[in-house]
């Protein structure tokens, strides 16, 4: 006989050694569970009649897709059995887009089932057939076959991480869609052919016995919430069943399944049933892995035996005859998955000693699939997300960013090593309208060689914004102050011009190993050695009215970006840059502090800047201020630290906060001190030490010219008689507060934030 099974058709059973029988005793774990109905909206959820269980809306586990209802005519149609097929989620125009299920425990098995009921959502009438992915691997295709009938997929997979996805992928048969999603732990003992390669699809789980369709066992009966669903063929099987409890291994079904058994009509007649092979693109020949579950259950004579063989294709699948105990279940099942056959016919005949016919409580069988995949490197995956997130980028980043390689994320380039996991190594985020601060995570993509901006707004000579990276495994921190320029810097401009000093030339040498970085620090170079190190200024990384920054490299290979004030420039934005009016200063200021604060605050773990100077506050033509030059940029290693230690003092004379100067304690107060100085510059258009006639830092130069009660006396007098008094009082007294010799007086950069919004306001309202 054929059977009629609504999903996943026919099953199998292979001969072949490795078969197991056990016994014994086990107590199933019902925490953990998460149920997803698919297209619930937003904050939704609700009690499942059947199940008692909770299901919750998806929009906290995917943010892709839209919100569908099955089309009325269906809404009412009896099979639909739960609420959670009333609605779906379907992802036009994505290839992939995925569920990401959290909270897991690495190293443990997990039973996770998608459903799918079309239910003619999109009006279309055209079933779809699509991919599903779980994480980087394939699982199965989902070729929907019916316009109202639920059809379900479940995978058996031990996690490698905390975390899992269920990715649906678009291969041009329709447009992905899901009803539900489930996850469910399970106990290590059970199902024992799942590891972490190697992941199990059912094929067919089935509950012998009842003839009606609808006594589906799930939980709370089925302590997993697995689906056994309900199988007879009436008019060749009888049904058997006790009321008593059937006890058994964990790995066997529970009671209510194992209660009930079919036999055939005719005593004289064996329990046969064809199961057929389903094959998709990736798996053509699936290798199958059975489960047979066997139990008795009336109270035997003593005179009389149930004792039989099971076959495949006329092959003994277990060697011994299957004799089955007394109300307790026996499990017989492959070890390891079968080499695939064409067909599968089974046979179960009772043996020749035996006085009654043969029986069959529950079946379950699975192909094998291939978890061997991994995903992309978890530092990587947490820092591109991070930057996804912070610059909202508009391209089809969904799932894992590089695996698997037909559909790593547009924009990056990864490698893919046999001994790890993939990597990113370059970003192209051109064109993805990019603003704002350049995330310090990109920090964090330890082996990114490059990253592009060819953007037009952010880059002026197109391919020359490439960054080839000269030595393996040290490029880490230098591309990143690299990438400050070209993403930001399209014109560097030195606040510093404001005092008219004529320095030719800076260089910013940056090394990947942060402690070589500290000892470049205060290297200097001449001109002819820059000309060497920049090959004759023949790279340019980003160009602006005040000049440009080269590409370079040390003698060591080191790369750096060298910035580079040209001399007509320098002559011709001069006026304009000391004419920068008080309103743009106070704009610039306040641009500054919030990019600061957004390192102090809206990062986790928040990054302290370390140099905060005026040079390190680029502007492009609209005078709009980025803070830049990260070389120096320190994380702070937990939240509750708070302060970090260093070996020694780095960042720029004049700007250094006293007590990072003289006890290394970096706090971010200690950026909040030199963003202080930096105002006070605004403001007096002086440099941070003054000269002349005695050295004398510009705090004390403001704070003794305050003290006679003139503001006048410190404003530039570029902007003297042209800015709002009570503006300039107000932003003096936050750029002393912020110089504060404790850390403690000092503000934080929300409250200078703030306080600078209010002079902004006074100004423009003057
Ligand atoms: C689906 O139907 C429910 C109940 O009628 C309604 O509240 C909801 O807005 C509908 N959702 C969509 C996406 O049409
Ligand atoms: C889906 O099933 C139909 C009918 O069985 C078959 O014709 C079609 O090729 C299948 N599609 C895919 C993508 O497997
Ligand atoms: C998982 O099981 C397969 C099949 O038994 C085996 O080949 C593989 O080595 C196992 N993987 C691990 C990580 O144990
Ligand atoms: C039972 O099966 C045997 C063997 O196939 C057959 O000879 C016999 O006629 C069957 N009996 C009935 C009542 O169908
Ligand atoms: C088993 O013993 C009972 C009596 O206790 C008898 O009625 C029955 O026929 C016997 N069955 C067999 C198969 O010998
Ligand atoms: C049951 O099947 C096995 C394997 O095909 C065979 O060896 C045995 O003779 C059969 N027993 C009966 C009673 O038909
Ligand atoms: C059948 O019964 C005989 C006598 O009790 C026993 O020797 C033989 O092993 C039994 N055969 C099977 C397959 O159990
Ligand atoms: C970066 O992406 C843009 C658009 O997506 C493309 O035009 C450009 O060629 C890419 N650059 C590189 C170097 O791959």
């Amino acid at each position: 006989m054929t059977a009629q099974l609504p999903w996943l058709l026919l099953f199998v059973l292979a001969a072949g050694g490795g078969v197991r029988q056990v016994r014994g005793q086990g107590a199933p774990d019902t925490t953990g569970f998460i149920s997803i109905d698919c297209g619930l909206p937003e904050k939704s959820s609700y009690v499942d009649d059947a199940t008692k269980l909770t299901y919750v809306s998806d929009a906290g586990f995917t943010d892709a897709g839209v919100n569908r209802n099955v089309s009325a005519e269906y809404i009412n149609n009896p099979s639909f059995v739960s609420n959670r097929n009333r609605n779906v989620r379907s992802f036009p125009g994505a290839t992939r887009s995925c569920y990401t299920l959290s909270s897991l425990t690495p190293g443990s098995k997990y039973l996770i089932r998608a459903t799918f009921l079309y239910g003619n959502y999109d009006g279309l009438g055209r079933l779809p057939a699509f991919d599903l992915h779980l994480g980087v691997n394939f699982w199965t295709t989902v070729n929907v076959t019916t316009i109202d009938q639920a059809e379900l997929t479940e995978v058996i997979t031990v996690v490698r991480d905390d975390f899992v996805q269920v990715c649906l992928v678009n291969t041009g048969s329709g447009t992905p869609f899901i009803s539900g999603l489930d996850l469910r732990p399970l106990g290590s003992s059970l199902y024992p052919q799942a590891n972490t390669t190697q992941g199990l699809v059912l094929y067919t789980r089935r509950n012998f016995g009842t003839t009606d369709p609808k006594q589906v066992v799930r939980y709370p009966d089925d302590p997993y919430d697995r689906v056994w669903t309900p199988w007879n063929v009436a008019d060749e099987w009888a049904e058997i069943s006790t009321t008593e409890k059937v006890g058994g291994a964990t790995i066997s079904p529970p009671s209510a399944v194992m209660q009930t058994a079919i036999t055939p009509r005719n005593a004289s007649k064996n329990i046969e049933f064809t199961l057929y092979p389903v094959p998709n693109h990736v798996y053509p020949a699936p290798r199958y892995i059975g489960l047979v579950h066997f139990a008795e259950l009336q109270r035997l004579a003593a005179n009389a035996t149930r004792q039989f063989y099971l076959t495949v294709n006329g092959k003994l699948w277990y060697a011994l005859p299957i004799k089955p105990d007394y109300l307790f279940a026996n499990t017989i099942y492959d070890k390891e998955a079968n080499d695939p056959l064409d067909v599968y016919h089974v046979s179960i005949n009772a043996t020749a000693n035996s006085t009654l016919p043969p029986i069959i409580n529950a079946i379950e069988v699975f192909s094998a699939i291939s978890t061997a995949n991994i995903g992309t490197d978890g530092q990587d995956v947490s820092a591109i997300t991070a930057i996804k997130a912070r610059y909202q980028v508009n391209k089809n980043w969904m799932g894992d960013p590089c695996a698997p390689k037909s559909l790593a994320w547009d924009g990056l380039s990864c490698s893919y090593d046999v001994s790890g996991p993939p990597r990113i190594t370059n970003v192209n985020i051109s064109y993805s309208g990019l603003n704002g601060d350049i995330s310090p995570y990109f920090a964090k993509i330890n082996t990114i060689e490059s990253l592009y901006g060819d953007n037009p707004n952010l880059c002026s000579n197109g391919n020359s914004c490439q960054i080839k990276k000269k030595k393996s495994n040290n490029a880490i921190y230098i591309a990143v102050p690299i990438v400050a320029f070209v993403l930001v810097g399209t014109l560097v401009l030195l606040l510093r011009l404001m005092r008219k000093k004529k320095a030719k030339s800076g260089v910013n040498p940056r090394n990947g190993n942060e402690h070589n970085m500290m000892q470049l620090e205060n290297r200097r170079f001449t001109y002819r050695e820059l000309e060497v190190i920049t090959n004759n200024f023949k790279r340019v990384l980003g160009k602006g009215g005040f000049g440009s920054v080269y590409d370079g490299f040390l003698e060591d290979g080191t790369q750096v970006a060298v910035k580079l004030r040209s001399q007509s420039s320098n002559q011709g934005r001069d006026g304009n840059a000391g004419s920068l009016s008080w309103r743009q200063r106070l704009r610039i200021a306040l641009e500054s502090a919030q990019g600061l604060e957004y390192l102090h605050k809206a990062c986790s773990p928040p990054f302290l800047h370390r140099d905060v100077k005026t040079s390190n506050i680029l502007l492009n033509a609209n005078h709009e201020a980025k803070i830049a030059d990260f070389g120096l940029l320190k994380a702070f290693q937990h939240d509750d630290d708070t302060h970090v230690s260093t070996v020694r003092v780095v960042g720029t004379h004049g700007y250094l906060a006293p007590e990072y100067a003289a006890a290394l304690q970096l706090t971010e107060k200690s950026d909040v001190y030199s963003f202080g100085v930096v105002l006070l510059e605004m403001i007096t258009g002086q440099p941070p030490i003054l000269r002349c006639p005695n050295p004398m830092n510009i705090i004390q130069w403001v704070q003794q010219r305050l003290a006679h009660g003139n503001i006048d006396n410190v404003v530039d007098i570029h902007i003297r008689g042209n800015c709002n008094v009570n503006a300039a009082w107000k932003v003096a007294d936050i750029a002393l507060k912020c110089t504060a010799q404790s850390p403690t007086q000092r503000p934080t950069m929300t409250d200078v934030v703030m306080q600078l919004q209010e002079c902004l306001k006074l100004e423009e309202g003057s």
